[in-house]
């Protein structure tokens, strides 16, 4: 029987070697492999000898079965080869390789943070006003109520462009640009937008980054509406778990003004009151908005009566939100083009 096997052996890998074309492949391993193969007899005849010499050629019969196998797939995979090189001969295009994969981008965060904030404040009636990011000293300042060499100046540290023309450093000239093109009617409105302050960056602080002004001019408009509208856009945006905590404050272009600061996402991790990250400079509070009544002046400088008219006005950064949204411990991570923070988002 051993000597039957061994020729079994010869004849098969001679005959696999044979083989011109994939075609001839599957009848190849029915006859050797096959659950009726040559070999599979050859198992089933086992009973048939002694018990001494049944281990031994078991053992053998085995061993061919493993050969024939690996020899068989290496034996598939060249014919495979030849007959793609043979098509790729006679037709040089292959569609059936395939193809490359396009790799697709996304919207960056800060763009995604806005059509969030857009959403939110379009659902209480608000429509997104665009205005200039180069802006003159009158837009920028004066007419803000912040005349030249006021001490007010000093909280916005300014890229000049020559002696009258800036690159804006808040959202809020944008109140005056639309105020004059509304001018008498009532205002509803967001302006979003570039903006640019020569200060040092630190992980809360970019000298460029995003603003979102918001805007109303109306008859009898008052602080508690302002209130009202922020701590609804708070709850929308961070969840209703996020305190809202509101300060006084000092704009000149608003009157009273109030500063609207956030919990940080540090004291909800700990789900204490305990603080403790870098970004709120462990107090556990983030301050993302100044806000007030528009000032008398102000509404003037737009053409409104402050008789006759009110408003309020608010600035909140964008990516500050954005750090608060998503737990990021620092702002310098949204420009600094480093794709594993972009594509996490
Ligand atoms: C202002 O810019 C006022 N114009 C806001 C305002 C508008 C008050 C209307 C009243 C009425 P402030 O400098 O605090 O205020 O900036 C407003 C928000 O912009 C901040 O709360 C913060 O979220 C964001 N912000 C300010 N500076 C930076 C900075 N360097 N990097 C990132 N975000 C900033």
């Amino acid at each position: 029987m051993l000597e039957q096997i061994n020729l079994l052996r010869e004849k098969g890998q001679s005959e696999l070697k044979a083989l011109t074309s994939t075609a001839e492949l599957p009848d190849w391993y029915h006859q050797y492999l096959g659950r009726k193969g040559d070999l599979t007899s050859f198992l089933k005849q086992l009973g048939t000898l002694s018990a001494e010499e049944r281990p031994a050629v078991g053992k053998i019969i085995n061993e061919i079965k493993q050969e024939f196998q690996q020899s068989f797939d290496l034996r598939q995979e060249s014919l495979r080869e030849r007959k793609l090189h043979e098509e790729l001969e006679i037709d040089d295009l292959d569609v059936t390789l395939p193809g490359r994969p396009c790799t697709t981008g996304h919207l960056h965060l800060t763009t995604q943070t806005l059509r969030r904030i857009y959403q939110i404040f379009q659902e209480m009636g608000f429509q997104v006003y665009d205005a200039p990011e180069v802006e003159s000293d009158e837009y920028n300042f004066q007419l803000l109520n912040i005349p030249e060499y006021h001490p007010a100046r000093d909280m916005w540290d300014t890229f000049w462009v020559d002696d009258e023309v800036v690159l804006r450093t808040h959202t809020s000239p944008g109140q005056i640009w639309a105020m004059r093109e509304y001018y008498p009617e009532p205002i509803r409105v967001i302006l979003p937008g570039k903006c640019y302050r020569y200060e040092q960056i630190t992980p809360r602080s970019e000298h460029q980054f995003y603003q979102v002004e918001g805007l109303t001019i109306g008859k009898n408009i008052r602080l508690t509406d302002l209130i009202g509208v922020m701590s609804e856009f708070a709850h929308k945006m961070y969840g209703a778990e996020r305190k809202v905590r509101i300060r006084g404050s000092y704009f000149p272009f608003t009157e009273p003004s109030i500063e609207i600061d956030m919990s940080c996402s540090c004291v909800d991790k700990a789900g204490s009151g305990s603080a403790g990250c870098r970004l709120c400079k462990y107090t556990g509070w983030l301050e993302v908005a100044g806000a007030g009544m528009v000032h008398p002046v102000v509404l003037r400088n737009g053409g409104y009566d402050p008789e006759e008219w009110s408003g309020f006005a608010f600035g909140m950064g964008v990516e500050r939100p954005a750090l608060l949204k998503h737990n990021i411990d620092d702002i310098r991570y949204f420009y600094g083009n480093d794709l594993r923070f972009l594509q996490q988002f």
